[in-house]
């Protein structure tokens, strides 16, 4: 007889602020995606909306980035019909979660959240009131992150490394309700993070990140990608000059998407001396597009086809919200509201 062992859930979600970038790339798309390849995760990606309303406030806009969010998924490789894919706000019960979760998050827990204490840094460093342009989304963002994870029993949730401590907070606010119910009510969640990939470098060599200005879009088309890689910022060494492959950003990038004999052949160029940065550059440019021509010609055929995306979603609204409401059920019966 075959023994059925339950499969550990997997589940990430991505913010639609903003065109997706290498970082999104490569410190979440793609350790999902390859975790979920060979079935061994009940696998849940998810839009998080309701997470991007705290900056993004045209719904034309924000309608447009769910669109672009979903056919990343879909393009890099995602199969709806093994991995569940939604949008967050087509799951009330997340909101119903939230709720609960509030009543047992210690407010100290959010004064201490990366997000919210960089922005009150920011405040002070410009001599305004603390929490200037402080919204409540982003004051409580960890606690809806923490329903997205504890709605659906996730065991493990890929993010890149910002992203930890708010999974950290997701166990320290289950822990609390399992405690008071003495109950295993909600599933502990672990973060998973690739080492390799944890912090992809923007043009200008910080963190790649939207915020920044420094990301190179996923999607660009090539003329534009080609324009956008010979913009990264490099030292002001000369031609004959010898360069070192390991601090410099267009080499740290290479690495991402070249193969080891690759990296080995540009690498000896570097120390060579006689490279300009045109040079290396190019070669960047070959080896990112590449790999991204095939997965950039599927995006913009589904974002001309937004009616499969739509049936995508509906599909996984449906399924979604179905587990949910089992979840949402036991919740509600184990603290006395149903
Ligand atoms: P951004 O910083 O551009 O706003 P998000 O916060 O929307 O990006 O990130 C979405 C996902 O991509 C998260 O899991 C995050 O950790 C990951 N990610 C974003 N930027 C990077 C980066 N530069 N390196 C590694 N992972 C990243
Ligand atoms: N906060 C994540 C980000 O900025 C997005 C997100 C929302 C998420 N809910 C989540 C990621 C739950 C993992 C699990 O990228």
């Amino acid at each position: 007889m075959e023994i059925q062992v339950e499969k550990k859930v997997l589940l990430t979600g991505i913010k639609p602020t903003g065109i997706p970038h290498l970082g999104n790339y490569f410190g979440a798309i793609k350790p999902a995606l390859t975790m979920v390849s060979d079935d061994s995760y009940d696998a849940r990606l998810f839009i998080a909306d309701y997470h991007s309303i705290n900056t993004i406030r045209d719904p034309k806009i924000l309608k447009q980035y769910v669109y672009e969010v979903a056919a990343t998924w879909l393009s890099c490789g995602l199969d709806p019909e093994k991995v569940l894919l939604y949008r967050q706000s087509s799951v009330p019960e997340t909101l119903e979660l939230n709720t609960i979760l509030n009543a047992f998050t210690a407010k100290g827990l959010m004064n201490r959240a990366h997000a919210y204490k960089a922005a009150v840094d920011k405040n002070r460093e410009k001599d305004k009131p603390e929490d200037h342009g402080i919204n409540m989304g982003l004051y409580t963002y960890p606690i809806l992150m923490a329903a997205d994870i504890l709605l659906f029993d996730a065991n493990v949730v890929p993010v890149g490394k910002d992203q930890v401590q708010h999974v950290e907070m997701a166990c320290d606010i289950a822990q609390a309700i399992n405690h008071n119910y003495k109950s295993e009510l909600l599933t502990i969640p672990s973060y998973v993070i690739d080492e390799n990939t944890k912090t992809i470098v923007g043009m200008d060599g910080r963190k790649m990140s939207k915020s920044y200005g420094n990301a190179i879009e996923l999607f660009l088309p090539e003329k534009k990608l080609k324009k956008t890689i010979n913009k990264i910022v490099t030292n002001s060494q000369e031609i004959e000059e010898v360069k070192d492959p390991e601090t410099c950003n267009v080499f740290a990038l290479y690495k991402l998407f070249a193969t080891k004999e690759q990296q080995d052949k540009l690498a000896k160029t570097y120390r060579a001396g006689g490279m300009g940065w045109g040079h290396a550059k190019g070669e960047l440019f070959e080896v990112v597009n590449a790999e991204l021509k095939p997965i950039r010609d599927k995006y913009y055929d589904l974002m001309d086809n937004k009616d499969y995306i739509d049936e995508v979603l509906k599909k996984g609204e449906a399924k979604a919200r179905e587990i949910a409401a089992q979840k949402i059920l036991k919740l509600r019966k184990a603290i006395g509201i149903d």
